[in-house]
């Protein structure tokens, strides 16, 4: 990929996706599947630009939503409605009743208080809401503390004797209507077995609950499927197929994927440039003009993204590549091999980018966001602008009190 003519033609930082790995990885995952009644929900908040949201729409993609605003991303971006799903453990009364006028596929319960409000939301609206609840199945996901999500000490979901009284309770209601179960145990998952256990355990209490007649339709695993940043060794999509069709074996559901890193992060590329280098005392710095607003994951994580020297020779020594933000956490990587000739105007491409990267930047600093660039069959296109100043101050300009 020639990211040194893409970052002259739209400067630096930027972040570029490359589309056809997008869509390699999406045909990847539906053909682990082939044969068995599939729903790939793109979780839109790992990337939430339009287009890309878009991209997954035209292979048939749904959208697996954490905010009414991601609800309405996946409407803008073409995802049908019956392919949208609204979690999160906190949804307000009117993101609820929005939800519900969309009459998107179904909404994922977090707690029991959760489906009484959803009830009555549904009751004044006069409609039957769809409805399934996300189980936490206890297991430990083994990954980052802070992206795990299926152990009873996080905030996710409910146990299975709560799960159970939702459904008994929802079934007799007027206003609501189960049809899936969900579960999701975290991110960046490395390890197949607590996949395969939270499965086996969630599966029984669907056949628990079909004994019940209770019609659960969707069997919603989730997302989390692990990349590789660095050496990770990762679950392939065949060995993760597997797991799970061979505990749902003999079950009519329609399967509920959520991936989003999976997707997404080794697609996208975050572009920045050399500013300055400077050593205080030993300790040697390279800044650069992209920072933790632009790419949060190695401050808030320590996550690691390798990064590829474009002009630069193979001589290294250990430096800190840090941004321009007044904070000592504010770093893309730390005691890197960095080459020693690195001078000012110089290109880093930041690799692994795609997921959770721009979706999770800011304007701290009052910096604007950075711009977002598809690459598909050889041609490059803007697909977001570049914020300007006036953009960051649009909304207290005119109520500035002076
Ligand atoms: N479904 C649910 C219910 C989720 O909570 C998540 C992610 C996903 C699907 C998608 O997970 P994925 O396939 O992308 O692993 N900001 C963190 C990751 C947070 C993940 C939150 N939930 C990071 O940068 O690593």
């Amino acid at each position: 990929m020639n990211f040194k003519a893409i970052a002259e033609k739209y400067g630096t930082p930027l972040y570029v996706y490359d589309f056809d790995y997008f869509h390699e990885r999406f045909l990847e995952l539906r053909k682990a599947f082939r044969g068995n009644k599939l729903l790939i929900a793109y979780a839109v908040k790992s990337n939430s630009n339009l287009s890309v949201i878009n991209k997954f729409s035209q292979l048939d993609g749904g959208a697996d939503c954490v905010s009414i605003g991601e609800v309405k991303r996946a409407l803008k971006a073409g995802v049908e409605k019956y392919r949208i799903i609204f979690s999160g453990v906190g949804k307000s009364d009117s993101e609820i009743r929005e939800a519900l006028e969309l009459d998107i596929l179904f909404i994922n319960l977090e707690s029991e208080a959760e489906m009484l409000r959803v009830e009555q939301v549904a009751k004044e609206l006069n409609k039957q809401a769809r409805i399934s609840v996300r189980v936490n199945p206890n297991i430990d996901p083994q990954t980052h503390p802070y992206i795990s999500t299926g152990l009873h000490e996080n905030k996710f979901g409910v146990d299975i004797d709560t799960a159970k009284r939702i459904y008994l309770y929802a079934k007799r209601s007027e206003f609501l209507k189960p049809v899936g179960l969900h579960f999701h145990i975290g991110s960046q998952l490395t390890k197949l077995a607590p996949i395969r256990d939270s499965a086996e355990k969630i599966s029984n209490l669907l056949r628990h609950l079909k004994a019940l007649e209770i019609d659960i339709k969707f069997f919603d695993i989730g997302g989390g499927i692990g990349v590789q940043y660095r050496d990770e060794v990762t679950i392939s999509p065949k060995d993760y197929a597997e797991a799970i069709l061979s505990v749902i074996n003999g079950l009519d559901v329609t399967i509920i994927l959520e991936p989003g890193r999976f997707l997404v992060a080794n697609g996208g590329y975050f572009l920045t440039s050399v500013l300055y280098e400077k050593k205080n005392g030993n300790k040697r710095f390279v800044i650069i003009d992209g920072a933790m607003n632009d790419l949060l994951r190695p401050s808030l994580y320590g996550a690691f993204h390798d990064i590829e020297f474009v002009n630069n020779s193979s001589e290294t020594s250990s430096a800190d590549i840090v941004g321009p933000i007044c904070e000592s956490g504010d770093f893309i990587a730390k005691n890197r091999e960095t080459p020693i000739d690195v001078k000012s105007g110089d290109l880093l491409v930041v690799k692994s980018a795609g997921a959770y990267g721009f979706s999770m930047s800011s304007n701290y600093n009052t910096r604007g966001r950075v711009a977002e660039i598809a690459l598909e069959n050889g041609n490059d296109r803007l697909i977001r602008a570049r914020e300007t100043f006036e953009d960051l101050i649009a909304l207290e300009e005119k109520y500035l009190i002076k």
